[in-house]
């Protein structure tokens, strides 16, 4: 779906969003969300703020969990995608914090593997992830799945690319400085999902989108493994859809 800019599509994810929220809270039941970072969901969660504020819509039966989280990251660091969410969402809106999931960045490295099974299985004991929103990188990555990745991977401990490294450089202030690894849910993790909404705006991500769209299925462009899923939707802004 293409929207003429990134407002107007955000609002529209986010009203998705709060229309499952509500349905599941009509049935009593849990709303499972798996959470993105970077700069492409800002607005959609500055827009479930703002319903949630104005328009009454409470988090209260909402469980999260974040696709991806720096290794080793602090949860206190400027950096860390636990002061990210919390910055733009979860100290906004009445979650209670013992449904929210992110991975770990404190680990040590022996328990990293035991800690991603865990996430793997927490997430099917409440009977998978009814959304997972998602951005994408300039590689190609979702959540941190960069090339080479396998479409049935899980959560895991991942090297990140050298150009996803340079894409974090701002954030932290040079790219020797962005973490060497990160944990992340799997593709495999992702495709579980009951439904998938891809978000890209601006003409930087032209490219990638056109690959991921339409290119042939490949590890060397992980997106790409969303085009075997019914359940995907591409949510684009006409410059990111500049390209197909
Ligand atoms: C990071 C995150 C991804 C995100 C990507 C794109 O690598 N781990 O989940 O999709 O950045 O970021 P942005 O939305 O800032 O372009």
């Amino acid at each position: 779906t293409v929207y003429s800019d990134q407002t107007t599509a955000s609002v529209a994810v986010a009203g998705r969003i709060a229309t499952l929220i509500r349905k599941k809270q009509a049935a009593q039941q849990p709303a499972v969300l798996g959470l993105a970072t970077g700069v492409t969901p800002i607005r959609v969660y500055a827009e479930l703020v703002r319903l949630h504020r104005e328009e009454g819509l409470s988090f209260s039966n909402v469980i999260t969990f974040n696709l991806d989280e720096y290794y080793p990251m602090k949860p206190d660091a400027a950096q860390s995608y636990v002061t990210f969410m919390n910055e733009n969402l979860f100290d906004h809106i009445d979650i209670d914090r013992k449904n929210i999931h992110i991975p770990n960045g404190t680990l040590a490295a022996d328990d990293v593997a035991a800690f991603c099974l865990e996430y793997e299985r927490q997430i099917e004991e409440l009977g998978g992830l009814d959304l997972q929103i998602l951005g994408i990188g300039r590689t190609g990555h979702i959540g941190f799945n960069e090339p080479g990745s396998a479409p049935n991977s899980g959560t895991r401990l991942v090297t990140l690319d050298d150009l996803t490294r340079s894409d974090a450089s701002r954030d932290f202030g040079g790219k020797e400085k962005v973490p060497a690894k990160a944990i992340t849910m799997g593709i495999g993790t992702i495709f579980k999902a009951r439904e998938i909404i891809l978000m890209a705006w601006s003409a930087k991500k032209a490219p990638i989108i056109r690959k991921a769209v339409e290119g042939e299925i490949s590890s060397e462009v992980p997106a790409t493994y969303l085009q075997l899923s019914d359940n995907v939707e591409f949510v684009l802004d006409f410059n990111a859809a500049s390209e197909l």
